[in-house]
């Protein structure tokens, strides 16, 4: 008998306001057909004035808590992934802890910009592991409207807000790829690379937050292969083949990302969950975002396997397959 981190609840939140492509090329030179060929989106949620990090990763966390069934009180851990934090301190999960209503457990944020969902996920997974703790929230939310750039086209129409969350909790599995829950995490970063993708300010060096920066070619080039080869690894790791793999739940960065990613590992384009074009690329919550839409449509089903693959600025990457 092993532990195993079984995903009990997913939750999602997306603001109110919808940005499409036609009101974006009023306020900057693009057009709704070079950002649907290039990158498959078509519209991406904004933030209203006063609307938070925290306030989307509540609403998110909330909804995985009732699909799960179970109260704050039942919490032991909460981690929130996010680039862009309410404050610099203290962090946004604390805040959203406030509210939720868990005093005392842990709670604290991960940074690791578009894969922080899956770091996040592996970090929880190895607290439920070794018996640290039983039931984890885990919310991937951003507000990344908050640091673009809007007068750069080669990077503004690629982004938006929103927020997903997932429960898990401990359970009882057999150490096979039979089980349910979170099957294995593989995690990499390589910093060498940290000028492709990052924000030009912070605290330390600027005392500001920051405008995002990309070389969108190069990001390109590096994402097609760091998220091919982490995906081989999760399922060598686990004795399975692609074949077994029921759904591909990537982090939605861009379609032909996807394509690129999915053709490389001989999958065929009806197992990808594609969010993207309904909200573009929301970091780290863009993988919680997809499986909540593939769960609640009914493509998900409770059994399946899923493998999730990531890669943002850092670079950072990762993977996990889970049996959902
Ligand atoms: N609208 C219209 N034209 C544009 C826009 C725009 N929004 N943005 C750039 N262009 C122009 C450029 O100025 C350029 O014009 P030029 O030929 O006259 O110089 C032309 O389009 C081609 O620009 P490229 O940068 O070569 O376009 P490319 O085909 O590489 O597509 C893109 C750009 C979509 C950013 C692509 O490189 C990409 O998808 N990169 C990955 C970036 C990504 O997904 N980042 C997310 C964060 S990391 C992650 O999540 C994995």
């Amino acid at each position: 008998m092993i532990v195993r981190s079984v995903i009990l609840g997913v939750g999602a939140y997306l603001p109110a306001n919808i940005v499409s492509n036609a009101e974006l090329s009023k306020r900057v030179d693009t057009t709704d057909e070079w950002i649907t060929e290039r990158t498959g989106i078509k519209q991406r949620h904004v933030a209203a004035e006063g609307q938070f990090t925290s306030h989307l990763a509540i609403e998110a966390g909330r909804a995985a808590m009732e699909m799960a069934g179970i109260k704050s009180s039942e919490l032991d851990l909460l981690i929130v992934a996010t680039t862009t934090p309410d404050n610099t301190f203290p962090a946004t999960a604390a805040k959203v802890q406030a509210v939720i209503g868990r005093p005392g457990i842990p709670a604290f944020d991960i940074q690791a910009v578009c894969s922080g969902f899956v770091y996040s996920l592996a970090v929880a997974d190895n607290f439920i592991k070794t018996s640290q703790v039983k039931t984890a929230l885990v919310i991937g939310a951003e507000t990344l409207s908050r640091f673009l750039d809007w007068t750069d086209r080669s990077s503004c129409v690629l982004f938006g807000d929103g927020a997903g969350a997932v429960v898990l909790q401990a359970a009882e599995g057999q150490g096979t790829s039979a089980d349910r829950g979170v099957l294995s995490t593989h995690l990499h970063s390589d910093g060498r690379y940290a000028d492709i993708l990052y924000a030009d300010g912070g605290v330390s060096s600027t005392q500001t937050t920051g405008l995002l920066r990309m070389k969108g070619k190069e990001v390109f080039r590096h994402a097609v292969v760091n998220l091919a080869d982490t995906a081989r690894e999760a399922v060598e790791a686990n004795g399975v083949t692609f074949a077994d793999v029921d759904w591909l739940v990537p982090h939605q960065a861009n379609s032909r990302i996807l394509d690129s990613t999915a053709e490389k590992l001989g999958l065929s384009a009806d197992k990808v969950i594609v969010t993207v074009d309904k909200h573009a690329n929301t970091s780290a919550a863009s993988i919680p975002l997809a499986l909540h839409q593939g769960v609640t449509d009914g493509r998900i089903k409770r059994g399946q396997l899923l493998l999730m693959e990531t890669m943002g600025g850092g670079f950072t990457w990762g993977s996990a397959l889970v049996r959902f």
